[in-house]
């Protein structure tokens, strides 16, 4: 008897444990005890943290504020106060391994342990042998011994010869740079080496707490002065067969390869063997095709010794959009880095790179994330500006483009004199719908709108009904005053909840709408509430109807209050997001 009763209590137990694991009717995945990982939803990919999506509002320190635990004390109170849940920090390679084979961790344990007591989550920026196109983290013992860990060297390019930076011009420069060369195996070697070092560490010390969740490995890869490598070793690589991974990758892949480099590939004959300039042609594109195979190979083997100790989540970031396009003071483009253009080639040379980050800072926020989000690739925005745009780019990221995360910088937020009002203001928007984004995330129920002054409305196809979305002029606060300057940019965004209700969370918009399935031609406001959400409960505020909805013709969505032009219609409290309904009639 005694048996049968454990038999059934023990099924009974493993019953209630799947059905509690049960969600929509999918069985989860994944707990809380799996590391940060990544996981496909629909056609958006999520982080998961603790076994639950996660939508990292972050912010960037400064490059070497995470050098300091002393330094980052003051700072951790502020970023907590700014709504941020994640803080990108960069760990230095010569910090960790001061002399070859011996390792210190005493800094980043201090920054992981007071990140986690702020219950702030970690992106750890891999500061190894490259950064901004230049070699200024790695240590002393490898910068000393150009014949070991050899240097890129240039022809005919320009360089900052007298030390870079504001003022300093370039000059017309042949010779060796601050930069390691990716042919170097054993600079690459050694690199792993540390890296590896450090992921064993992290995962001794948080792979339990999980408040490192995504790793940067080295910062906007790639090479200025010159278009490619010219030193010895360069060139006979040059000269030589483009290798057969390559290659094979790229006949595999030949019906999806990015159009600007199959364009490339096409033009000298989809040839499958050759050197570089017989298979992709004479010219910069493939000199940048061959610095990105380098630098991608160089780069994949670090993470694959990285991920060998602790396989949490691992991305590059770069600033620019394509072949030698990146934005000012790089002159005529970072070359090889992990661009749109070349993203086949890092996939190829980096097959463990989890996704390419994205920079914004110099170029159209919405064509970067456009060609960023390519052929599958999640958006994660490592680095942008601060303030309204900032406010405006956040929304678009996560409502348009499913992003797994999005980060300010600006030289960093540790080094911000006052409160970024605004990305406050947005971030806490996204922290209140986070629950309902991470639901509709890659479902095709959610979008987003970015617009400056000079943008036409916007059209967006979003469940039932067509959005119209214009951006707002802002008024005269008083009847008779000149209407103030309008802000640069406005952005909302939209998620369609059910047959004829919508929320729509943003600022500097109004809103039409018309129906997009058979049936009454017209489609008008049925209920307006403004409201919040808490703890994922909407809490609807006032009601709304004439001029909160222009007499029924659209919805209006005001400008945030503090830090914008114009604070003359201030969001009250408690109206960051509307819900509407709409109806239809003949
Ligand atoms: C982009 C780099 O990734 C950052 O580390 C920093 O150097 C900014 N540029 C400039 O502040």
């Amino acid at each position: 008897m005694k048996l049968r009763s454990l038999f059934w209590c023990t099924l009974i137990c493993a019953l209630a444990l799947v059905a509690s694991q049960c969600q929509n009717g999918s069985v989860s995945t994944t707990s809380a005890s799996q590391i940060p990982h990544l996981q496909k939803q629909g056609t958006a990919t999520q982080l998961i943290v603790d076994g639950k999506p996660f939508l990292a509002l972050a912010a960037e320190l400064s490059n070497n504020g995470a050098t300091s635990v002393e330094y980052m004390k003051p700072a951790w109170p502020k970023i907590v106060e700014a709504k941020i849940n994640t803080v990108l920090a960069g760990v230095s390679w010569s910090q960790i391994e001061p002399q070859e084979g011996k390792f210190d961790f005493s800094v980043p344990d201090g920054i992981i342990r007071d990140a986690r007591s702020h219950n702030l989550r970690l992106v750890l920026l891999w500061f190894g042998t490259w950064k901004n196109g230049q070699s200024s983290y790695p240590p002393g013992w490898v910068k000393r011994d150009s014949e070991r860990f050899p240097r890129v060297q240039i022809v005919g390019g320009t360089w900052p010869v007298f030390g870079g930076g504001a003022g300093q011009p370039r000059v017309p420069f042949t010779g060796s740079i601050e930069l390691l060369s990716p042919l170097g195996e054993a600079t690459r070697d050694a690199d792993a080496h540390a890296f590896a070092a450090l992921m064993r560490h992290i995962k001794e010390v948080d792979g339990h707490q999980h408040t490192v969740i995504m790793i940067q490995v080295e910062n906007e890869v790639g090479m200025q002065g010159d278009t490619r490598d010219r030193s010895p070793a360069a060139n006979q690589a040059y000269a030589g067969p483009v290798p057969k991974e390559l290659m094979d990758y790229l006949q595999q892949h030949k019906d999806t390869l990015i159009p600007e480099l199959r364009k490339v590939w096409e033009a000298a004959g989809f040839k499958t063997a050759g050197t570089w300039e017989e298979v992709f042609g004479k010219g910069r594109p493939t000199e940048e095709i061959f610095m990105a195979w380098y630098f991608s190979r160089y780069v994949g083997r670090v993470i694959e010794a990285g991920k060998a100790e602790y396989p949490i989540p691992m991305y590059t970031n770069c600033p620019q959009s394509g072949f030698g396009t990146a934005p000012a003071p790089v002159r005529g483009g970072q070359s090889g880095g992990a661009m749109p253009d070349a993203m086949d080639i890092w996939r190829a040379g980096a097959p463990r790179l989890d996704l390419l980050g994205v920079d914004v800072y110099g170029f159209d926020f919405v064509v970067m994330c456009a060609r960023f989000t390519q052929s599958g690739n999640p958006l994660f925005i490592p680095e942008t500006v601060f303030g309204l745009e900032a406010a405006a780019r956040v929304l678009y990221a996560f409502g348009r483009h499913d992003a797994i995360g999005f980060s300010t910088m600006n030289g960093g937020i540790d080094r911000r004199p006052a409160p970024d009002n605004d990305l406050i203001a947005s971030y806490d928007l996204i922290t209140q719908l986070e629950p309902l984004i991470v639901q509709h995330q890659g479902k095709g129920t959610m979008s987003a709108v970015l617009l400056e002054p000079k943008d036409p409305p916007q059209k967006i196809q979003l469940g039932n009904y067509t959005l119209q979305v214009a951006f707002m002029r802002p008024r005269a606060a008083r009847r008779g005053d000149p209407p103030p300057e309008p802000p640069t940019l406005a952005g909302a965004m939209f998620i369609s909840t059910g047959p004829d209700e919508y929320f729509v969370a943003g600022f500097g918009v109004s809103v039409g709408f018309s129906p997009n399935t058979p049936g009454p031609p017209l489609a008008g406001l049925d209920t307006v509430e403004a409201g919040t959400f808490v703890n994922g409960r909407w809490v609807p505020g006032r009601r709304l109807a004439g001029d909160d909805t222009s007499q029924g013709d659209c919805l209006e969505l005001r400008w945030p209050s503090g830090g914008v032009v114009s604070a003359n219609r201030a969001r009250l409290p408690g109206e960051s997001i509307q819900r509407f309904t709409l109806y239809r009639y003949q």
